[in-house]
């Protein structure tokens, strides 16, 4: 007996609910076919970055300023680029490249925070192949002047002009920190995203006391960071008509099992797949299986949002109310009065 693990996410059917999110394996030829060859059902490529195109499109002024200056006879004059990072063309190559070596949805991810020239990348990457967009909206607003209006409308002008750009669909993926997520999630689907991807884990950079220098630090994922996605996805799933994709501290297949049943229809895994190898989406897949049978779901369509907001027995713990329970319900083998 065999549980039919399909599920359908931005349009596209998938053959199971498991998707590596942008990553360094998702990157890599090698890894990608491992992944596929494990049974991973799509996969999100690792960004390419707003600073990543205008950094070229500053090279490329300095060149044209270049000539401009000069007896330029050759492009051999040129100032040679420097190694900042790979270049928006060599994203469209990699892109063509996971394309031809893979036969599962590749879908393509720009990140970025400002309105402007750089998404017009969004239609390149639909004509190298990809099969859908995730759009990451990475933005730290550091200004007491900008209010939660200004940062909001400045994700959905984002979102508007993507979508006006391409035809594939789109995912955005968004951070949790919001005065009211469902309000700009809503806000999002209705300016075109076909998908929300919950949640981008904001990364805090960590303070070097020997070069008292803020310092990136990047920490993988813990189990527990999968509520925030699991509460949310409850909450939003009935009221958004759109793909509702789960990312961080999905870790085991009870996991998947758990942000399903809320109403998910994908889990995205980055920090297994870094921990464990790409070989390891095979036992996931193998664990759901056995979860979903001993459970007695037919399909994963069937079990999808059973336990949302509207479904589930007590709202109250997804709300206000979870907190009062939580806190005094509280007992520990710590020191405790
Ligand atoms: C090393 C590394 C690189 C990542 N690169 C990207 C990226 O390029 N674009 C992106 O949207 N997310 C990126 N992420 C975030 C992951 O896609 C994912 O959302 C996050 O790690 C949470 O999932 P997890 O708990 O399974 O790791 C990266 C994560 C890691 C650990």
């Amino acid at each position: 007996m065999s549980v039919d693990l399909s599920t359908n996410y931005l349009g596209m059917r998938l053959k199971n609910p498991l998707v590596a999110s942008a990553g360094p394996l998702t990157g890599n030829l090698d890894a990608v076919r491992s992944l596929e060859e494990s049974g991973i059902s799509a996969i999100v490529m690792p960004s390419l970055f707003e600073e990543q195109i205008e950094h070229e499109e500053s090279q490329i002024q300095r060149i044209y300023q270049y000539q401009a200056d000069s007896y330029a006879e050759s492009l051999s004059y040129f100032p040679a680029t420097d190694n900042y990072s790979k270049g928006p063309q060599e994203y469209l190559d990699a892109l063509e490249a996971t394309k031809r070596a893979i036969s599962i949805p590749v879908i393509a991810s720009l990140n970025g925070h400002t309105f402007g020239g750089w998404t017009r990348y969004a239609s390149m990457l639909e004509n190298a192949g990809a099969d859908a967009l995730e759009l990451n909206v990475y933005f730290v607003p550091t200004e007491c002047g900008m209010d939660a209006f200004d940062v909001e409308q400045r994700y959905v002008d984002l979102v508007a002009s993507v979508k006006q750009a391409i035809s594939i669909p789109l995912a955005v993926k968004i951070g949790s920190q919001f005065s009211s997520i469902p309000n700009i999630a809503y806000r999002l689907m209705t300016v075109g995203a076909e998908g929300l991807v919950l949640f981008n884990r904001f990364l805090e950079p960590e303070l070097d006391l020997q070069t008292l220098a803020m310092v990136p630090d990047l920490v993988l994922s813990q189990r527990t960071e999968m509520r925030l996605p699991l509460r949310w996805i409850a909450i939003l799933r009935d009221q958004l008509q759109c793909s509702l994709a789960a990312s961080s501290g999905i870790h085991h297949a009870t996991d998947v099992l758990r942000v399903l049943l809320v109403g998910a229809d994908a889990a995205m895994i980055t920090t297994v797949l870094l921990k464990k190898g790409p070989r390891y989406v095979a036992t996931l897949l193998e664990e759901l299986q056995a979860l979903l049978i001993e459970k007695e779901y037919q399909s994963v369509e069937q079990l999808k949002g059973s336990m949302s907001l509207a479904n589930c027995p007590d709202p109250s713990t997804l709300e206000r109310g979870n907190y009062m329970k939580a806190l005094t319900s509280y007992s520990s083998d710590y020191w405790f009065p």
